[in-house]
């Protein structure tokens, strides 16, 4: 009884500490304090992005240092590893995106954004050519904008290899518009395919869907369209349930290569029980509107073509260099060798230059291109804006003290001392040290509710899959939602679509 007592009060105080803090987060949202004006006498910081690195460099920065100017053609912060499963409605996909505005108007000193594109970065002269392609104004609208510090963290674009069609016919994964419209095509497919008189050929062609890239990006998919599938589509239109397939295409022998062997064993019987079709040691060569060609290893080492009909075709290889980036490095000698992105030193400055940062997937700083990497760098570099504003606030006084010794002799023992102690304080701030990245571990989502994760733990490394690393899963990625309020809605999301079901209409 004396058990059950206790539980229940610490079910109740939790249930109290949970509203509380959900109704402040609420109020806090709501009610932002009044800001400083921007300070046009101080620095410019402009930051381009706003994604994982720059939105947690935005998070940590003291704004009242800098006048902070935000450039991006997203006014919006996207939270990455939801994505997937907003192509299939699991979650809406307003449930992910954090306004910035709403981000901006909680800093102290008011911060300003430009919704456009940075569209050259002159390094020699300090200034940013960025593009407002908005559709309101109808035509683009160049504009220069000059910084004294400069974050680039504009991210990557979808690597394509060259290889002819993926471009015109592909589905990209990497920002809201692509899941929009990976929504959109599988049920176009599924309805098309049930429309009157189709031949089976063409059934079979428009039910097959098509993911290259076993990657973290490319199994995630796959996994959300097979639920979406199993759990949905197949209720609704019984007739198609023998003819929905999903295909995995991977160039290496395996999917999910930063993933312990175990798991990977794991995730591809996983899909064989959900019957997706795992081919690796396949590489496409060429995409069609209506086939993807792709070159087969066997086991021998013999090599085969095959031609697949698909209706859809999600292109998700991995990263390639934006052409802002591209054209940035080709200014600096010292980044003639870099190839993958913007080659940064230990404290993120792009090698090179001067008061030009870099971080996120646009730089290479020996880490993998994850949110993760992103956020630890951007959280790094306002520790270090901050610590600089400091550092140039206590050289200033120092200044002012050493002018007064030469005019006042007379409190000199006293105005020394205060240097001495200025100086020492200064030694202490400017003791930074370089950036250094805590791996966290991997986690990806497999379908049918089931989860992988490789976890650092306690110095070790602790792999786990199933349905219970599906509840750590969620747990995690909820915990790391940016706002309370993409919080809320995304739990409401996951309940709407259990209870319901994912809405099948097409938008
Ligand atoms: P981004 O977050 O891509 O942000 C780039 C920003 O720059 C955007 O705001 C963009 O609009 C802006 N921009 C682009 N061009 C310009 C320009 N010319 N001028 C100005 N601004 C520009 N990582 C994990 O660690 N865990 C995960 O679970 C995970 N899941 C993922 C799921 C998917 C589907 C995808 C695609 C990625 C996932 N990632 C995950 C990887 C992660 O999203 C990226 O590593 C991360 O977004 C990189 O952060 P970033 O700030 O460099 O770039
Ligand atoms: P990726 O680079 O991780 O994987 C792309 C895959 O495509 C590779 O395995 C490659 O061999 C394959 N490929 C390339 N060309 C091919 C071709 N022509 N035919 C067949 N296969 C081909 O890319 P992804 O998954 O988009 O991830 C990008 C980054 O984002 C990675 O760093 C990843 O770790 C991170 N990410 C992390 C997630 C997580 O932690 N859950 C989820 C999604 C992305």
């Amino acid at each position: 009884f004396r058990y059950f007592r206790f539980l229940w009060r610490a079910t109740y105080l939790s249930a109290i500490a949970g509203t509380a803090y959900l109704a402040y987060g609420v109020y806090e949202l709501r009610h932002p304090e009044e800001q400083f004006e921007p300070d046009p006498s101080k620095k410019n910081l402009v930051i381009l992005g706003t994604g994982w690195g720059a939105v947690s460099l935005l998070k940590k920065l003291d704004t009242e240092n800098y006048n902070v100017i935000v450039i991006s053609p997203r006014n919006y912060f996207l939270f990455t590893p939801l994505l997937p499963s907003c192509t299939t409605g699991t979650v809406e996909h307003r449930s992910i995106m954090e306004p910035i505005r709403s981000i901006t108007r909680h800093k102290k000193a008011a911060v300003k954004f430009y919704e456009a594109e940075a569209t050259k970065i002159d390094a020699e002269r300090k200034v940013i050519t960025i593009d407002d392609n908005s559709d309101i104004k109808g035509a683009s609208q160049k504009t220069d904008v000059s910084y004294d510090m400069l974050v680039v963290s504009v991210g990557a674009e979808n690597a394509t290899f060259g290889i002819p069609g993926v471009k015109e016919h592909s589905c990209f994964l990497k920002e809201i518009g692509d899941a929009q419209q990976i929504r959109k095509k599988i049920m176009d497919c599924v309805e098309t395919a049930t429309f009157k008189d189709q031949s089976p050929e063409e059934v079979q062609r428009l039910l097959h869907m098509v993911v290259v890239g076993g990657g973290p990006t490319g199994v995630e998919f796959a996994g959300e369209l097979q639920d979406f599938f199993d759990q949905d589509i197949k209720k609704w239109i019984p007739e198609i349930s023998d003819k929905f397939r999903v295909t995995l295409i991977e160039a290496l022998p395996n999917v999910l290569p930063m993933f312990s062997k175990q798991l990977i064993d794991y995730t591809e019987s996983t899909f064989k029980e959900e019957k997706i079709t795992i081919m690796t040691k396949t590489a496409v060569k060429k995409v069609t509107d209506k086939t993807v060609e792709a070159e087969a290893t066997g086991p021998d080492g013999k090599k085969t073509m095959e031609i697949m009909p698909y209706g859809l075709l999600v292109w998700a290889t991995g990263n390639a260099v934006r052409p802002v980036v591209k054209d940035l490095m080709s200014q600096i000698p010292a980044q003639k060798d870099s190839r993958r992105g913007l080659a940064v030193n230990e404290y993120l400055v792009v090698q090179g230059t001067k008061d030009i940062w870099a971080t996120g997937d646009c730089a290479v700083a020996g880490y993998a291109p994850t949110a993760q990497v992103a956020s630890q760098e951007g959280a790094f570099l306002a520790r270090l804006f901050n610590t600089m504003a400091k550092t140039d606030a206590i050289e200033s006084e120092i200044r002012v003290l050493s002018e007064g010794l030469n005019v006042k002799p007379g409190n000199a023992a006293e105005v020394s001392s205060s240097i001495a102690a200025h100086e020492k304080q200064l030694r202490r701030i400017k003791d930074i040290k370089p950036f250094h990245y805590t791996h966290q571990g991997s986690l990806a989502y497999i379908g049918s509710e089931r989860a992988v994760a490789d976890v650092s733990w306690l110095n070790g490394n602790f792999a786990t899959g199933g349905g219970l690393t599906y509840l750590f899963w969620r747990s995690a990625y909820l915990s790391m939602c940016f706002s309370t309020r993409n919080r809320v809605l995304v739990v409401l999301d996951w309940l709407k679509s259990k209870a319901f079901g994912r809405d099948v209409s097409r938008e």
